[in-house]
């Protein structure tokens, strides 16, 4: 396995979608990271990355001032914050765990946005005193800042509003529903003018934030959410007679298209439809900041696991393999909102042709629904065979379920060369995280406090 960097460009030779996958199967069988010792490991092509950040970057030409954060929470993985810090991108981070990760991956503070909607003091204090940017999720959070807000801080303050533009497909995803936990509720009576009162007393209250998403929300509602947005700015900056607001921070919440290999909508359709909707948006006044994650990452990383037996109950041939709801959590809990995408290949990591067979892809876990992909058409799979979940760069491996001590997978870096034979491209891998090993799984379930309960009782 070579630890070198992968080149920064793909090469023109090198195979794309699901080719490019295939290829990385079929090394990454051979070389030992998918196989009886490691039945599930996750994926991720860096050039893929890289190419898409790119993508990001020319989406918004000439703009001004836009940082490109990247939402953490969507690969919370210390080396894919590296590359993606390497690419020029800013980090959009979550919780106190996920500040260390950014720090620790090396962005400079004034490249990390914190947005968590329910920060402690600590927290509050901790990031001041790092020099992030903090989005308020509420007008309390503002309270609680400026009581621990030292004077030299320079941290860009913002609050974080709520457009209520409604929902998208995905429920539980919909950030701007009337109801939504998330921001202050900008359409609730009074709601706007104790958002320009919060303004008015606090001149370092100079962002706004709004994140409308996530999947399932089209582009035009999306442009609408931060149409909203930046009306208020204006109405702010005119009632308070100075220009406050210097800063918009639009969130992220580009859908993905999880059914081919397709990028669908491009970041140059989400910025025209933003230019579109919000032209003021782009002519300087404001600095941007957005806060991508699933579009940067999911269709740059996949899952491969190993088909351990097969069966036939009722009338279904089901596939029995490790990738379940320790990885694809989301899927097998919500199967018709996060439909994945499956290749079958063979036990020499080939995709395998042939008649297709009505099958369940079913994991590892012990319970009944963990199932990842139900009656699906693919050719008949066999004990030793490896299935692909598609599409799974973002928040699949990097945030595993821990049920059942199942233990965290492996995740690989990969770039692709040029073909060496005039067929077969040069694959290198490098390792992203390794395996959890059972000690760490014992000591990660109370192993130090083994006998801690023996003792309480009367
Ligand atoms: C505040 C915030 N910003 C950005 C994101 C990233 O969204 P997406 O991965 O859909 O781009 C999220 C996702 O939940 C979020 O809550």
């Amino acid at each position: 396995m070579s630890l070198s960097s992968p080149s920064p460009t793909p090469s023109p030779s090198a195979p794309a979608g699901s080719a490019r996958v295939a290829a990385v199967v079929r090394h990454a069988v051979a070389a030992g990271l998918l196989g009886e010792a490691s039945p599930v490991a996750g994926f991720i092509d860096t050039d893929g990355v890289r190419a898409s950040v790119a993508a990001l970057h020319e989406a918004f030409p000439g703009a001004p001032a836009v940082l490109h954060t990247f939402a953490a929470k969507a690969s919370s993985l210390v080396p894919v914050l590296r590359l993606l810090a390497d690419c020029g991108m800013g980090c959009e981070v979550a919780s106190p765990g996920e500040l260390r990760l950014a720090l620790d991956a090396g962005f400079a503070p004034s490249k990390i946005v914190l947005d968590s909607p329910a920060k402690t003091r600590d927290e509050i204090r901790r990031a001041l005193a790092v020099g992030v940017a903090v989005n308020a999720d509420n007008l309390d959070e503002v309270d609680r800042i400026a009581s621990l807000r030292p004077a030299d801080a320079v941290s860009a303050i913002g609050l974080r509003v709520n457009p209520q533009v409604g929902g998208g497909s995905i429920g539980a995803m919909s950030t701007a529903t009337a109801t939504s936990k998330f921001g202050v509720a900008l359409f609730d009576p009074g709601a706007r003018e104790r958002v320009v009162r919060a303004f008015a007393a606090h001149p370092w209250l100079t962002r706004l934030h709004a994140h409308v998403g996530s999947q399932g929300c089209s582009l035009e509602l999306i442009a609408a959410g931060i149409a909203e947005t930046y009306r208020l700015a204006e109405e702010i900056n005119e009632t308070l007679g100075r220009r406050q607001v210097t800063g918009l921070d639009i969130g992220g919440g580009l859908p993905v298209n999880f059914a081919d290999d397709e990028v669908r909508p491009s970041f140059a359709a989400y910025a025209a439809a933003l230019r579109a909707a919000v032209p003021g948006l782009f002519d300087g006044r404001y600095e941007l900041v957005t806060e991508f994650g699933r579009s940067l990452l999911a269709k740059n990383g996949f899952i491969g696991a190993l088909v351990e037996y097969t069966k036939d109950a009722g009338g279904r041939r089901i596939a029995l393999t490790h990738a379940g709801a320790q990885t694809a959590t989301r899927t097998v809990f919500m199967p018709d909102a996060w439909p994945l995408r499956v290749g079958a290949f063979d036990a020499g990591g080939r995709p395998k042709d042939g008649p297709v067979v009505v099958q369940d892809i079913a994991g590892p876990c012990c319970f009944a629904g963990d199932v990842v992909a139900h009656a699906r058409e693919l050719p008949e799979l066999r004990a030793g065979d490896y299935v692909v979940l598609y599409d799974t760069g973002a928040y699949y491996f990097s945030t595993p379920w821990s049920y059942n001590s199942l233990p965290r997978p492996a995740v690989y870096g990969f770039g692709l060369g040029g073909t060496s034979d005039g067929q077969d491209p040069v694959v290198r891998f490098a390792p992203v995280r390794d395996a959890q090993t059972l000690d760490s799984v014992s000591a990660e379930s109370g192993l130090a406090h083994a006998d801690a309960l023996l003792g309480l009782g009367s």
